[in-house]
């Protein structure tokens, strides 16, 4: 889909984020004709870099992370790149922004806030101030908004005397993974599923988000923050919520994050009196992951005075009339067995059987929505084992990886997601009620750790995390999806 001119303003463009995605989506998009002739991205850091030498790190990111660029593409997309330097601490810089904007008043201008949350407040007031913030203007922020509720509501208030909500693009790189967005085709696309998607015909639910790295260098950061904030807060309640919510009237913004904010409304509080049936906490210790051996978390962290869960798991209920009784079991965490996202949505068993004992086990269908690594949709059904030899029933895979049947490249999250940046569409991005409510959730259950004597337990890096997990779904008579994954 085409998109008007504008201009893309990037701050903390040196750094990993940039490198890594921001740098190598918009290449992607430049390639794919997207990006109109006149654009420009205005990369800005603390850095003394003029065009070209940024440019140059822009093209090592390039030749890092898209190593079958196409080299005359490569040339045309680092044209677009220009380069100011701006503290953003003492001020400095924004004049010179400006004097490159003012250029070009009249084309949509979106701000990218690829720095540490604590500096958004001072770049939003900076941008009013230098009087570069207009009617087509927009920001975007990154998690994480906040550590609790509290310093959530700080964090929009201040940019929100900036910008108006309609401006404000609050990224969640996981709305932007395709398979996400399927998962809404998936529900809303089809007759099949929508009359079977309730309390009445599902079991539970259970969304993984594993991950084989550790912290690595992030740990001053993550200490800071943990599973539940980094990953539970935002990124699984979405998942949540896409597949929790009511079909919206339609794809419209608003219609989509009102949905999803009556999920969030709905959670069950976790606290206190409950907190030690619904949750389990861990922290990976020395192991092997990929076949080497790895450091613990607390050796990389570097000190022992941590209580930081790298590891949570969660049974969740949504107290509404489709899914009252129905848990959502989630969990996440680092250096665990392999990098595997999914959702598995299990239905209940059949009502009653007509086959006999001799056809084997009936065992109750699965829909599994797979993320990542190999993205793809999985229905397993019984099936009749075919040959001569009478009625024998046995399970197998209806399966669709996107790869094998699109053969198509896997556009990054943030290739989607900042364009719709430019086009103004805020379906994929969260609203600050949206933020609010899944903090009101979180919230509740940091209070009961930070109460409770008990510590995260340890689990083996490179295993599934502690054993209290398993015990948390099977106390239920049920597994956790590992045989499938
Ligand atoms: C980020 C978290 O939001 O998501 C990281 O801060 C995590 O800790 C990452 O590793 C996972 O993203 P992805 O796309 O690799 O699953």
């Amino acid at each position: 889909i085409e998109v008007e001119e504008f201009d893309l303003v990037v701050f903390g463009a040196s750094g990993d984020l940039a490198h890594r995605k921001l740098i190598p989506a918009l290449y992607h998009r430049s390639q794919d004709g997207q990006v109109p002739e006149h654009a420009r991205i205005i990369c800005t850091s603390r850095r003394d870099y003029s065009d070209d030498e940024y440019r140059k790190w822009a093209e090592d990111a390039l030749k890092e992370h898209v190593p079958d660029h196409d080299p005359k593409s490569l040339q045309t997309f680092l044209a677009r790149l220009r380069y100011v330097k701006i503290d953003v601490g003492s001020g400095d810089g924004y004049d010179s922004l400006k004097a490159i904007l003012d250029e070009r008043p009249d084309v949509i201008r979106a701000f990218y806030l690829a720095v540490g949350p604590d500096l958004f407040g001072t770049i939003c007031e900076n941008l009013g101030k230098a009087g570069l913030v207009n009617g087509m203007t927009r920001v975007v922020i990154e998690k994480p908004i906040g550590k609790d509720g509290e310093s959530a509501r700080a964090l929009n208030e201040t940019v929100g005397k900036v910008f108006e909500e309609h401006q404000i693009f609050r990224i969640d790189h996981y709305l932007g993974k395709e398979t996400v967005q399927n998962l809404m085709a998936l529900r809303f696309a089809n007759a099949l599923f929508e009359p079977l998607w309730n309390a009445a015909h599902i079991d539970h639910v259970q969304i993984t988000v594993a991950e084989a790295l550790g912290v690595g260098g992030r740990a001053g950061y993550y200490d800071t923050a943990g599973a539940l904030r980094d990953m539970v807060q935002n990124h699984i309640l979405q998942l949540l919520c896409l597949v929790a919510m009511e079909p919206p009237e339609s794809m419209d913004a608003d219609s989509v994050r009102d949905e999803k904010l009556k999920v969030l409304k709905a959670l069950a509080p976790i606290t206190e009196q409950n907190n030690d049936r619904l949750t389990v906490r861990g922290r990976y210790t020395a192991g092997a992951s990929a076949g080497g051996a790895v450091p613990g978390y607390l050796e990389e962290l570097g000190h022992q005075d941590s209580t930081t869960e790298t590891f949570v798991a969660l049974k969740a209920e949504i107290a509404n009339w489709r899914w009252a009784g129905v848990p959502f079991y989630l969990r996440t965490g680092k250096r665990l067995a392999k990098r595997v996202s999914e959702i598995v949505v299990q239905f209940r068993p059949i009502p009653h059987s007509i086959f006999s004992q001799e056809a084997g086990t009936i065992t109750a269908n699965r829909l599994i929505i797979r993320l990542q690594p190999d993205e793809g949709v999985q229905m397993q059904i019984m099936i009749k084992d075919p040959g001569p030899g009478g009625m024998r029933l046995r399970k197998v895979p209806l399966d669709m990886s996107f790869a094998e049947a699109f053969k198509v490249r896997n556009p990054d999250a943030y290739e989607r997601l900042i364009m719709d940046v430019i086009r103004g569409n805020q379906t994929l991005f969260m609203r600050r009620d949206e933020v609010d409510a899944a903090w009101a959730w979180i919230d509740p259950i940091l209070t009961a750790w930070n109460a409770s004597r008990d510590t995260p337990r340890n689990y083996t890096a490179g295993t599934w995390g502690p054993s209290a997990s398993i015990a948390l779904v099977e106390r239920d008579g049920r597994t956790w999806a590992e045989d499938e994954i």
